[in-house]
């Protein structure tokens, strides 16, 4: 069963974010650059807590950071739990029913446990949630877009940072996220002492090796924006392919360079 509580999510058609993750864990090329990423059920969200002590859930048809939650472990055998701007503290005995409830709201109270976990792991993933690089206590992610035009291959269009609003964990522009030219970015974290020029190209190739992974499945696809991030070491991860990427973000920058050579590409 699926179901979309009323909401309109901006979905892309073809494959939904769970279905992108497996795709793209199956490239050797970009499998290591793909967190951990299950169904939500609460022997993989246990499996993953285990693993790496941070998690993060996500509507598999979900789109502009809605219903994301940012789970870390805490002391005293308890996780804090971040939604937008708000933090809780629960004890991890009750993490799994808490979270539920959270995202199931009274679907709980009306239907079988059995059902409500089934409808939980068809609606919902959990992942590794990676240690975001960030600028003055705040975590930023990259935009990546690559384009291509029949019969041509992908390149990188564009590329820009997005920084989050102050107090949230995520890096949404609906959630008031600032944007950065990348270089601009950089500069400011705490990567700065890293190679610039290698972090650009590794983010570069990453990309375009995804796309050309995804277009095996959906052959028509001809933009991917891809959201990607630098870990604190430095390390490149895929976060999130979007398939109809906004691209009015980048009229953002003072230089619409990267604008103008977008909306030529398409
Ligand atoms: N695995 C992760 N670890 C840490 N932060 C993450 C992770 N995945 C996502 N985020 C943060 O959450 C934000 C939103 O995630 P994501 O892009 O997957 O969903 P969305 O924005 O709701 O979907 P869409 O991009 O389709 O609008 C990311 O931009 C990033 O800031
Ligand atoms: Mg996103």
């Amino acid at each position: 069963m699926i179901v979309n509580f009323g909401i309109d999510w901006g979905i892309d058609k073809t494959m939904n974010k769970l279905e992108k993750f497996n795709v793209l864990k199956e490239d050797k090329r970009v499998n290591s650059f793909v967190p951990e990423t299950r169904c939500m059920t609460e022997e993989h969200l246990w499996e993953l807590l285990k693993k790496y002590g941070a998690v993060i859930l996500k509507p598999v048809e979900g789109s502009g950071g809605r219903g994301i939650f940012c789970i870390s472990s805490e002391a005293n055998e308890a996780f804090g739990v971040q939604v937008k701007l708000r933090k809780e503290v629960i004890a991890s005995k009750d993490i799994y029913s808490y979270l539920t409830r959270e995202i199931l709201g009274d679907f709980t109270l009306y239907f079988p446990s059995g059902e409500v976990s089934e409808i939980l792991s068809e609606t919902y993933l959990v992942q590794y949630r990676i240690p975001l690089a960030e600028i003055d206590y705040r975590p930023f992610d990259i935009r990546v877009m690559v384009q291509r035009k029949n019969g041509s291959p992908w390149i990188v269009t564009g590329k820009l940072a997005k920084l989050a609003n102050s107090g949230y964990a995520i890096t949404n522009v609906n959630l008031g996220a600032t944007i950065l030219a990348i270089e601009t970015a950089l500069q400011r974290s705490s990567l700065n002492h890293l190679s610039h020029e290698a972090l650009l190209f590794q983010l570069d190739h990453v990309a375009l090796w995804a796309a050309d992974q995804l277009q095996r499945q959906d052959p028509n696809i001809k933009v991917i924006g891809f959201d990607m991030c630098l870990d604190t070491q430095g390390k490149v991860w895929i976060l999130e392919a979007n398939f109809t990427p906004h691209d009015y973000i980048f009229l953002e920058l003072e230089d619409k360079t990267m604008y103008e050579t977008i909306q030529d590409y398409k």
